[in-house]
């Protein structure tokens, strides 16, 4: 089977979705698939080899001729975070080429990369999530009224981001505005939220050999004020894996991650973060591409469910297959 590993995007998450590619490309089994790098950026579409040569893709049906012969994909696997691979734009472009890919499908990551949009549609079941106040750009901001709403120290964060760009944890009513400011340099709509003073965890949930399957439990200590991009990425944190949580708290965020996976009806891997109130789970987000770096979490998770890289990659693929 030919397989497109697809890395990049359009977002501030272009480097990250490069290296989760060439893990992918790196571990993909290639016995059973033969792997082609494909990158896609503002400026272009292209296949790239191991020579770092690259050859255009034909967006007509996402096939690529190398040396006069056209090649064309059996499966995508998708490992672009931001636009346009977490946010339904090119899953919907697959769907319509009747192209199969691993990760969610266009609707299920459209909503899930939507921080407001998953919330609010998660809300009518009880799901316990912070505070908060939305703005778009252009709105007139009521520093006041969001302050009222969502207390201080509080999040912002832009609606549609990942790898924390965009996000501040604001102290004082005065910083409000530039912290909007500066999230709205990732995206035209912004979150507040309020700040839940609680542990932090990250569960994996993924289809894996046919079944939905919750990974063990992560949980994040920053070095940092919080989990940001220099914790996620840089080293100043310590994610520990299975958490140190209680028993009842395992059994609440697990039941809690399932139910939205399949509630939300989502395929392939994902990641949601919480944060323990005593000992309820609030829920943050769901992050339908999660990072595969060697750094990301999820790849932890599945080492130590005993689960090696190859395995993991390889019944995403089967998952979309099927
Ligand atoms: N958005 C990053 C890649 C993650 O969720 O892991
Ligand atoms: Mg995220």
């Amino acid at each position: 089977k030919n397989i497109a590993i697809i890395m990049g995007g359009y977002s501030s998450e272009y480097d990250i979705s490069i290296k989760s590619g060439n893990v992918v490309h790196k571990f993909l089994d290639n016995s059973k698939f033969n792997a082609y790098r494909i990158i896609i950026s503002k400026e272009k579409w292209v296949y790239v080899d191991l020579e770092n040569n690259e050859s255009p893709i034909d967006k007509s049906d996402f096939s690529v001729t190398v040396e006069g012969k056209k090649i064309r994909f059996d499966c995508v696997f998708n490992a672009i975070h931001g636009t346009p691979g977490e946010d339904g734009l090119i899953q919907a472009y697959f769907e319509l080429l009747g192209l199969p890919h691993t990760s969610c499908n266009h609707y299920q990551s459209a909503l899930t990369f939507n921080k407001r949009d998953l919330l609010s549609s998660l809300k009518p079941y009880g799901i316990p999530c912070a505070q908060s106040y939305y703005v778009n750009a252009g709105d007139h901001i009521d520093e006041r009224a969001i302050i009222d709403k969502v207390g201080l120290p509080c999040f912002v964060k832009a609606n549609r981001a990942g790898s924390s760009y965009g996000i501040s944890k604001v102290y004082k009513q005065e910083d409000l505005t530039a912290a909007i400011a500066n999230a709205f340099t990732e995206d035209d709509e912004v979150i507040i939220e309020s700040f839940l003073d609680g542990t932090e965890v990250s569960v994996g949930v993924i289809t894996y050999q046919n079944e939905i399957k919750v990974l063990p439990i992560t949980e994040i200590v920053s070095e940092n004020d919080f989990f940001d991009y220099e914790a996620k990425y840089l080293g100043q944190s310590q994610e520990i894996t299975p958490a140190m949580i209680t028993k009842p708290q395992e059994k609440a965020v697990t039941d809690l991650a399932e139910f939205i996976y399949r509630t939300l009806r989502l395929k392939g891997y994902t990641r949601s973060e919480f944060i323990f109130m005593d000992d309820t789970p609030y829920l943050l987000e769901v992050n339908t591409t999660p990072g595969l770096t060697e750094e990301s979490i999820l790849p932890q998770q599945a080492a130590a469910a005993g689960i090696d890289l190859k395995t993991l990659f390889s019944s995403a693929i089967e998952e979309a297959l099927r």
